[in-house]
């Protein structure tokens, strides 16, 4: 039986760390799934470690939902969550039509790149019944603007913005955060605050649960972010690594604060 929202739910509540991994193909979704990884992330991320642009704006939805459909094929048993892509949220109409697309392909909940903005379009998207993790802190997509992928929410008007945000976004529906690249303290904030499983990269030890790029863990990225770990060394195989990731995750043994977290 597939996980699902309750499973989530229910790890936090139990203090159970939740496993979190990329994939973009049946063969890798095939290894997580029997690695018993809790979720499966169909990430935009995909433009960089896939199509190896150097950021994820030129994925496009039809993109996702390949990508999507071949994960759904690898699996039996993660729960399955997927990008909303660069500019599927210009508009309510746009982001329920390619949210929905993602939906019909076999996702279990859209991740959308948030900030202030973006609680209607939850709201929305929530009523007709799309679940949402809404993602917040360095949101890729918005690389430009933030001019690089740096760090989020340092000053404290910023980070009293973003605790703000989180809130705002739960209030909206959003059944699960994602933080990315935020000082440690703020994201222990933010996970205590949160009545809602909150997944960290880049963020704390203290999060609900913990998500990495695939390729960042196996060591295939070539000059990976600070925030993650190469599980491959010591590992042996793919199926050692990816093994070991869950078993960091687990025992709160990643994370290391002031090695894969930001002050
Ligand atoms: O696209 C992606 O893979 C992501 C993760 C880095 C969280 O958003």
């Amino acid at each position: 039986m597939r996980n699902t929202i309750r499973t989530l739910e229910k790890h936090k509540h139990e203090g159970r760390p939740i496993t979190c991994l990329t994939a973009y193909d049946a063969g890798f979704a095939r290894l997580l799934d029997s690695s018993d990884i809790d979720v499966i992330l169909v990430g935009d991320s995909l433009g960089m470690v896939i199509q190896g642009h150097d950021t994820t704006l030129p994925v496009t939805i039809e993109h996702m939902v390949y990508h999507l459909e071949a994960v759904v094929r690898g699996t039996e048993r993660a729960m399955l969550m997927a990008d909303l892509p660069f500019l599927g949220d210009r508009d309510i109409p746009t982001a329920l039509d390619q949210a929905g697309a993602l939906m019909r392909a076999g996702a279990q909940m859209v991740k959308v790149e948030c900030n202030g903005e973006h609680t209607e379009l939850v709201r929305r998207l929530v009523t007709s019944g799309i679940p949402v993790c809404a993602h917040l802190g360095l949101t890729p997509q918005a690389v430009h603007r933030l001019g690089g992928y740096r760090v989020q929410g340092r000053e404290v008007s910023a980070a009293e913005r973003l605790q703000a945000e989180a809130r705002a976004l739960e209030a909206a529906g959003a059944q699960c955060l994602l933080l990315e690249s935020i000082s440690e303290a703020l994201a222990t904030r933010v996970t205590r605050a949160a009545q809602v499983p909150v997944i960290g990269i880049g963020a704390s030890p203290e999060c609900d649960g913990q998500v990495l790029v695939l390729q960042d863990v196996i060591g295939l990225t070539p000059r990976p972010p600070r925030f993650s770990r190469d599980f491959m060394t010591g590992s042996g195989s793919l199926r050692g690594a990816v093994a070991a990731f869950a078993e960091a995750v687990r025992t709160r043994s990643f994370p290391e604060s002031g090695v894969h977290t930001f002050t």
